[in-house]
């Protein structure tokens, strides 16, 4: 099907989109490779809640990446690597070779006992065998959930034992900026509490030489290398899975979101080519890790479905120094580019002359995701990378959706910095009011969804209960997406942030009550609460409120001690901003946190606390106040 590409495009396809969203999709997927034909476009019931896409259909997903693009594209560069090392060589790999690095991997795992269903844990630095251990998976129908290799052996437990993986594959190590990381330790660390997984294999990266478990543990290049470079895809229902992701809930445990074979392929593909404009020949650049799903769509499916050249990058934006992304666009000549706001923030912090020294000509097309971007960020980046050339995408979308649903489309929408602007075709978005009526017109309130998208999730990983409650229980008959959001007269969106205990920093969505019982394993720690403040450059900051048995001595030796175990057993990414200890914390007199209260004191605006008349101790409010950290 033709992509949009102008305003009065937009309208009348959007327009067509919601009227008949059947017919709509149902043309959009003629466009791939399918062994059998759908039956039937779309069933569901946001009540149950019940959804398929592309009902009765088979494909499997990386024929339509790789085998439907030979020969034509065979000596194209579907992948361009540039590793952590400036000084070491990027590698180009071209679609014939990624093919037959997939089956490779496909066989390797076939030979290792894995088969259509099984779950693989792939934990792994940011190189190309990544990406081939993905489609790997995929290629023989395993379902596979990437754990950032930024999370610790506890976040690891959690996420393997929860669909229990039968195989780890991951690294000795990863480099990241000038650190190290051994990646293979956090595994055998974890795996000594993992009974369902069988088989780990290495891949060597950094030389770290690891202890491997005999039995268990094997080399990638040991295994790899007679692999047959022929792998027969496993044909898939366009409802078996095709991963498991783990996101961050209000409770402590992750949920792990599962995304199903037709429904992905066909939103992840359109919406790349749609959002960003892609043209033939283009090189696209998504900064996220393949460790969110960022990574998954538009580093890998997305990007490769259309047969364009996708670029993985394996270090960080400060590394060897704040020039380094913009060095890697001119190295590369990059011409759309996709990063996150607090990427762009912690650059900007820089002196231009990083960004001055390359040329950016080659861009196109910006864009931001995973959190709501500041103007004043958004100004900078059209300015100075940009060049006020080159259209911004402010993405807004989510693990559980899959692909973009709000967002302009480039060069098509007018954009406005700070909105998201309109949604993409297919996209029902609704504003709620607090008494859960649709607000119709200008208006803030919370934003759900009322019709389904074919790469929504379909589950939590399960427990179908707990989707059902997070996410169509608010608004009954509509999915809930637990942001905050404002519409203006032109019909606009701008995203302002969770309404519920997710807190999102530097762009990565952690749960407050996941961080709280990190911090609880400390044994001077009784019991602590965890809200977000505004952080100049991760958007949001951690800030936690916590009581200890004994009043602490040495309150920053024990700041440190917090800090170190919540790094620990959920990841760097997670440790507390400021720690306050308290003696008590604001509750009701049903014992249950206000954290209402808990936030303004961190956003620094105790003068303004509202009605506290429902505490049970209004004392600590006080003490509370009185020891705010600024
Ligand atoms: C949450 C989802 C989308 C992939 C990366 C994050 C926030 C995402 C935007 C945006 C404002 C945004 C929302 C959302 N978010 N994009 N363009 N503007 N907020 O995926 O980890 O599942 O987080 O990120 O709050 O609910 P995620």
């Amino acid at each position: 099907m033709d992509i949009i590409s102008s305003s009065s495009d937009y309208e009348k396809i959007y327009r067509a989109s919601i009227e008949n969203p059947e017919r709509f999709w149902d043309e959009v997927a003629r466009d791939f490779v399918w062994h059998r034909p759908w039956d039937k476009v779309l069933k569901w019931d946001f009540h149950k809640p019940e959804l398929a896409w592309f009902l009765g259909g088979k494909l499997n997903i990386t024929e339509n990446i790789l085998d439907r693009h030979l020969p034509q594209r065979a000596n194209q560069t579907a992948l361009i690597w540039e590793p952590n090392q400036p000084s070491e060589a990027p590698r180009h790999i071209t679609y014939a070779e990624l093919k037959r690095e997939v089956c490779r991997v496909g066989n390797l795992l076939r030979k290792n006992g894995i088969r259509k269903g099984d779950r693989v844990c792939i934990y792994m630095p940011m190189v190309p065998e990544l990406v081939y251990a993905v489609l790997g998976c995929a290629r023989i129908g395993a379902v596979h959930s990437v754990v950032f290799a930024g999370f610790s052996s506890g976040s690891l437990i959690d996420r393997i034992n929860d669909c229990g993986c039968r195989l780890v594959l991951t690294a000795d190590g990863a480099f990241r900026g000038d650190k190290k990381i051994e990646l293979k330790s956090v595994v055998d660390d974890a795996l000594m509490n993992c009974p369902t997984v069988e088989k780990v294999i290495v891949l060597e990266r950094t030389g770290s030489k690891p202890a491997m478990k005999a039995g268990r543990d094997s080399w990638w290049h040991e295994e790899i290398w007679d692999m047959d470079d022929h792998c027969e895809p496993e044909i898939m229902d366009s409802e078996d899975l095709l991963f498991i992701l783990y996101t961050s809930g209000s409770t402590g445990k992750p949920k792990g979101m599962v995304h199903t074979c037709g429904g992905y392929m066909v939103y992840t593909n359109y919406t790349f080519r749609t959002v960003f404009q892609y043209q033939e020949g283009q090189v696209f650049w998504c900064t996220a890790d393949v460790g969110w799903i960022t990574g998954h769509s538009y580093i890998i499916y997305g990007p490769l479905s259309a047969g364009a050249t996708t670029l993985l990058f394996e270090g960080i934006p400060s590394y060897p120094d704040f020039g380094r992304f913009w060095q890697v666009i001119e190295r590369h000549r990059v011409n759309l580019f996709y990063t996150a706001p607090t990427a762009i923030r912690s650059l900007e912090q820089a002196p231009l002359s990083f960004v001055e020294r390359h040329d950016l000509s080659s861009l196109k097309v910006l864009g931001t995701v995973g959190e709501p971007i500041n103007e004043e960020a958004w100004h900078w980046y059209d300015k100075n990378i940009g060049k006020g050339n080159c259209p911004i995408v402010d993405t807004w979308w989510q693990t559980e959706t899959g692909g973009a649903m709000i967002s302009p489309i480039a060069g098509v929408t007018v954009t406005k910095p700070s909105y998201a602007t309109l949604p993409l075709p297919g996209v029902q978005p609704a504003l709620m009011d607090d008494h859960g009526k649709e607000i119709k017109g200008a208006g803030e309130g919370r934003l759900a969804l009322k019709f389904p998208w074919p790469s929504m999730s379909r589950t939590i990983y399960g427990n179908h209960k707990r989707f059902r409650e997070t996410y169509f229980s608010t608004f009954p008959g509509m999915y809930f997406t637990g942001d905050g959001c404002r519409r203006d007269g032109e019909g606009y969106y701008r995203i302002t942030g969770r309404v519920d205990d997710i807190i999102i920093v530097s762009g990565h969505n952690l749960g407050t009550a996941e961080i709280e019982s990190a911090i609880d394993e400390h044994s001077s720690v009784c019991e602590s609460a965890v809200v977000g403040f505004p952080h100049d450059i991760k958007g949001q900051g951690v800030y936690a409120f916590v009581i200890c048995y004994n009043k602490p001595e040495e309150e920053d030796k024990l700041r440190a001690e917090i800090r170190d175990t919540v790094s620990k057993i959920i990841g760097p990414i997670a440790k507390p901003d400021k720690i306050q200890f308290v003696s008590g914390l604001p509750k009701t007199r049903s014992g249950k946190i206000m954290r209402r209260i808990l936030r303004k004191v961190a956003e620094g605006e105790s003068a303004n606390l509202g009605d506290v008349t429902t505490l049970l101790d209004p004392g600590v409010v006080e003490e509370i106040k009185r020891g705010a950290l600024h």
